[in-house]
């Protein structure tokens, strides 16, 4: 067995995904290790979730600091001290300075529900059913300096059926999040996914059961 990347997984809520990749790294096919959970949130229930697990955790309060480059800062070095190599945002609310790329360079990517470049932002489910799109979808890519932008690594629709809410449709956004980050993440700790400029190869396809 390779040795696994160690990763930190950086949260601001819930943490379903998290979650997900917990029970995805108890299985020694898993190709990293989570080194530890990053909240910018000290009442986030996904903090709850890492000590459950026995995993480091650290709080880097938005508050705390006077600027985004300084919250920028405090992640990076939070993520270095737990021994992180790469970054994983799952739910993460904040958006980082361009220092973070720098540090993680080709080395942090983010699950976003919605099928980028449609509906980025933090209302990416009410945006959707407001414009009455019949899918929306998944996307993990890599992040780079725009929000919710960078390499895509994958992508896989979600239909929005006839009286959905936003809660309906984030369940259904969630199942398929559930399953495919934890694929994705797995596979660029093994080094199957490249990334160079714009372009992301990787050696197999995602798969989801079922959506
Ligand atoms: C996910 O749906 C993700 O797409 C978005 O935030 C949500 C986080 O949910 N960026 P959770 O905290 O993982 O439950």
């Amino acid at each position: 067995m390779p040795p696994k990347l160690p990763i930190a997984v950086l949260i601001s809520g819930s943490g379903s995904n998290l979650q997900a990749l917990i029970d995805a790294s108890a299985s020694d096919s898993f190709g990293c290790s989570i080194a530890g959970v990053i909240s910018d949130r000290p009442e986030a229930f996904g903090l709850d979730r890492a000590k459950q697990a026995g995993i480091p955790t650290r709080t880097i309060a938005w508050g705390d600091f006077d600027s985004r480059e300084a919250f920028t800062e405090g992640v990076v070095i939070a993520a270095r001290e737990l021994g992180a190599e790469a970054l994983i945002l799952a739910g993460f609310m904040r958006i980082l300075t361009a220092s973070a790329i720098a540090a993680f360079p080709n080395a942090i990517i983010n699950v976003h529900p919605a099928l980028l470049p449609a509906f980025p932002g933090a209302h990416a489910i009410e945006q959707a059913l407001e414009a009455g799109v019949t899918e929306t979808g998944v996307t993990i890519h890599f992040v780079d300096e725009l929000v919710d932008h960078g390499p895509i690594i994958t992508q896989h629709p979600v239909p929005i059926l006839a009286g959905d809410t936003p809660e309906t449709v984030r369940e259904r956004i969630q199942r398929v999040e559930h399953e495919l980050l934890p694929q994705v993440v797995s596979a660029f700790g093994f080094g199957s996914i490249a990334v160079d400029g714009d372009t992301v190869a990787w050696d197999h396809r995602f798969e989801v059961a079922s959506s």
